[in-house]
């Protein structure tokens, strides 16, 4: 397997990144946010969740940030829905993409979206019908593919299973997503290989956390199976409420950084893209998780 030419990254800051953020973020600082990722050459941002906010509070401006962007031509804007209530609210924001989140282990999928793995699957089918109806692509993402905060190591099995019933509900594409960033690059293939058996090459993408540091290096073992898509987030902002101790995702920064060094291309102009994480950084008062961004930010510095 050859290592892609291109490669497409969606930013998903502004929804997995903001959504473990305790203080109040402003929608206007969300959307502001989202216009620096567009103006950086980012093509697909996952822009919010319409899911409860109880469970999750600062997620609770969804449709106030949908409203608020200005639309670039060639952007897709992606929102996570839980069920036919988050759906229904998204579909108001008309989003390019909704992803539907399901978990490979039992107790993440109840601590998460309250209910087990094949309940979830039964909520999601409806989404899945009325997206794709309604001209909605449709994605999902599967946590918890190498390990779990609840029940330890995840078997590649586990993976194929969730991945055939996310197929036979029509999800179109899926995300193999290592939530709380514990695996390591032969685990993330195995987890890709299990993918694989279901969804076709095209139809994957990558999602590491940076908890162990080992996404970069699991976004390149992934690249050298072919996969050419990851979700990765400016300033490496995030994490999930209900994955605690997990930090954010592989800094969308240290990823173009790796991939141009291998002269494979992106669309994205890194040092606006670095402009933009600064933005963020800036008004959360804490320093980036960028390596890369905090080496051009100090070499700006002279
Ligand atoms: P539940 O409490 O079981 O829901 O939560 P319910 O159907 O029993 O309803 C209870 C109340 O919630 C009702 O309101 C509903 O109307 C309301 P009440 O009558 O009590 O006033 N409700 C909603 N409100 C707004 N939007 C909705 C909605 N649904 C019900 N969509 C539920 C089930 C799924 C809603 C809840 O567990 C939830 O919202 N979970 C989301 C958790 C979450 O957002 N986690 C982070 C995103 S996943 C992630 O980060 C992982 C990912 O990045 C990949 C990776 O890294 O692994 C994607
Ligand atoms: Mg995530």
């Amino acid at each position: 397997m050859t290592i892609p030419s291109r490669v497409k990254l969606v930013d998903v800051g502004p929804r997995d990144g903001l959504q473990n953020e305790k203080q109040t973020v402003p929608a206007a600082i969300k959307i502001e946010l989202v216009h620096r990722l567009q103006d950086a050459g980012l093509t697909e941002i996952e822009v919010t969740s319409f899911v409860s906010p109880k469970w999750v509070p600062q997620m609770a401006d969804n449709a106030e940030v949908m409203a608020g962007i200005q639309r670039k031509a060639g952007v897709r804007y992606s929102a996570l829905t839980p069920n036919m209530k988050g759906f229904e609210a998204a579909l108001l924001s008309k989003p390019d993409e909704i992803v539907v989140f399901a978990a490979a282990s039992e107790a993440f999928s109840q601590k998460n979206i309250n209910c087990s793995i094949e309940e979830s699957i039964e909520r999601f089918a409806p989404v899945v019908e009325a997206a794709r109806n309604a001209g909605i692509f449709v994605r999902g993402a599967m946590s918890c593919v190498v390990g779990c905060p609840y029940e330890g190591e995840v078997p590649p099995s586990s993976v194929e299973r969730l991945a055939q019933l996310m197929k036979g509900i029509g999800v179109q594409h899926i995300g193999v997503a290592d939530t709380i960033g514990v695996g390591t690059p032969k685990k993330v293939q195995a987890a890709m290989e299990a993918t694989l058996k279901h969804y076709d090459l095209n139809d994957v993408s990558g999602h590491f956390h940076d908890t162990y540091g080992q996404a970069v290096g699991n976004t390149l073992a992934s690249l050298e199976m072919g996969v050419w898509q990851f979700d990765t987030s400016v300033a490496g902002l995030g994490g999930c409420p209900y994955a605690k101790g997990a930090t954010g995702n592989v800094a969308t920064e240290d990823v173009v950084y790796m991939l141009h060094g291998m002269g494979i291309e992106t669309g994205i102009d890194l040092d606006k893209l670095v402009d933009a994480g600064a933005f963020i950084s800036d008004f959360l008062q804490r320093k980036s998780n960028s390596r890369v961004a905090t080496a051009i930010l100090n070499k700006r510095l002279g």
